[in-house]
């Protein structure tokens, strides 16, 4: 059977490139630190693949502190809070949509006596500057509002934010993990302290990733014990891991415009969703081209998912239990969803390997699928939702 993924949001996979280019660095099994040749190959290698990620995102090979990923990036930037005297800056502000790592990071700041403020998003996603401004202050150490997020797409205004925070006196972070190859991601223009990167969300490898911090910016690292990274993360480098994230990020600077194209799949699987399956809600505001959550009123996401996933195609359900707990997302609530819709959302995330015959064949399926969920459902729909 023929298997269509649209759940690029969630990993994208290895592209040939990039595994070529591990492929070809496997045997390369010296330690980077080493001084000998086997050693000084490896260090040439992710050096290589130092200057293609931070020329990604237009910043000095200096800047990039190669690491396992997104999750660890996010915990790097709030563990510098609790590491370091702030003097009278003891505050925090996160959007209320951030990605949970950078929520359970802000936790646990809270826990050592940090204010954190969440602050609020529109229906669309969008923070609210006003409410922003009304929490930020001269006791803000941090802000930090992710770029694009992950479950629907709203892609925020991280210049203007950087600009308020910094003149409040604030370092600013970005989790850019979703924004990175699918929209201009600059740091000179976002002026941003730390950004916040993955490689399995730009067709590298899975367990790699790097933090963006600013020359000058403070800096602690998370983990100690070792000069790697000049002095910044402790650890044999994953010379591995890191050749395919410079790949990967040499490939992802020319994607911005096939992501453009990408949108056009995108806004007609909407159009064809709305007009064909009645009682259904776009969540976002469609500005990151690849993202599409929808409500289906009346019918849990999950059994969407698995429904699709039996006639081969691949999506998330918006309202990502991953907790377990049965509750819908927070992100889906900041934006004041119904909570009864968003046990019906489903995300369709896009990516480069997708065309119009796969939006075709999910239209085939989805609304059927759709149809015989509500038959079953014990919600009743048409009142509250058209
Ligand atoms: C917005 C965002 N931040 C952080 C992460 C975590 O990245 P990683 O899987 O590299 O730890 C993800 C992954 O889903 C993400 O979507």
């Amino acid at each position: 059977m023929r298997r269509i993924y649209l759940d690029n949001n969630a990993t994208t996979p290895l592209s040939e490139n990039a595994r070529r280019s591990m492929r070809a660095i496997i045997e390369l099994f010296g330690n980077a630190s080493s001084m000998h040749k086997d050693g000084r190959l490896a260090r040439q290698a992710i050096e290589k693949a130092r200057a293609n990620v931070a020329a990604l995102i237009g910043a000095e090979p200096s800047e990039i502190i190669f690491n396992s990923g997104g999750s660890e990036a996010n915990n790097t930037v709030f563990n510098i809070l609790a590491e370091r005297d702030f003097g009278n800056r003891n505050e925090i502000i996160v959007s209320a949509i951030e990605h949970p790592c950078v929520l359970a990071s802000a936790q646990k700041l809270e826990k050592k006596g940090w204010k954190v403020w969440h602050a609020p998003v529109d229906e669309k996603g969008k923070l609210r500057i006003s409410e922003f401004n009304k929490v930020l202050n001269e006791k803000t150490a941090l802000v930090s509002v992710m770029l694009a997020n992950n479950e629907i797409g709203t892609v925020q205004d991280i210049a203007k934010i950087t600009q308020l925070a910094q003149k409040a006196g604030a370092l600013m972070h970005t989790d850019a993990v979703q924004a990175v190859s699918k929209i201009a991601v600059d740091v000179k223009d976002l002026a941003v302290d730390y950004l916040t990167m993955s490689a399995h969300k730009i067709y590298g490898p899975k367990g790699a990733g790097a933090l963006f911090v600013r020359t000058g910016a403070p800096f602690l690292p998370l983990i100690v014990g070792g000069h790697q990274e000049n002095g910044r993360r402790a650890g044999t480098d994953s010379t591995l891991g890191v050749v395919g994230f410079g790949l990967a990020a040499k490939m992802a600077k020319n994607m911005i415009e096939k992501y453009q194209k990408i949108a056009k799949l995108r806004d007609e699987l909407q159009r064809q969703i709305l007009k064909k399956i009645p009682f259904t809600t776009v969540n976002g505001d469609g500005s990151l081209p690849n993202t599409l959550n929808v409500s289906f009123a009346g019918a849990e996401g999950e059994s969407i998912l698995l429904a699709l996933d039996e006639v081969g195609v691949e999506v998330s359900t918006g309202s990502a239990c991953a907790s377990g707990d049965g509750k819908p997302s927070h992100v889906l609530m900041a934006i004041k969803a119904d909570p009864e819709l968003a046990h019906g959302s489903i995300r369709f995330s896009f990516g480069l390997d997708n065309d119009m015959k796969d939006v075709n064949y999910v239209m085939r399926v989805l609304p059927e699928i759709v149809w015989k969920l509500r038959a079953i459902s014990t919600v009743k729909i048409g009142d509250k939702n058209e």
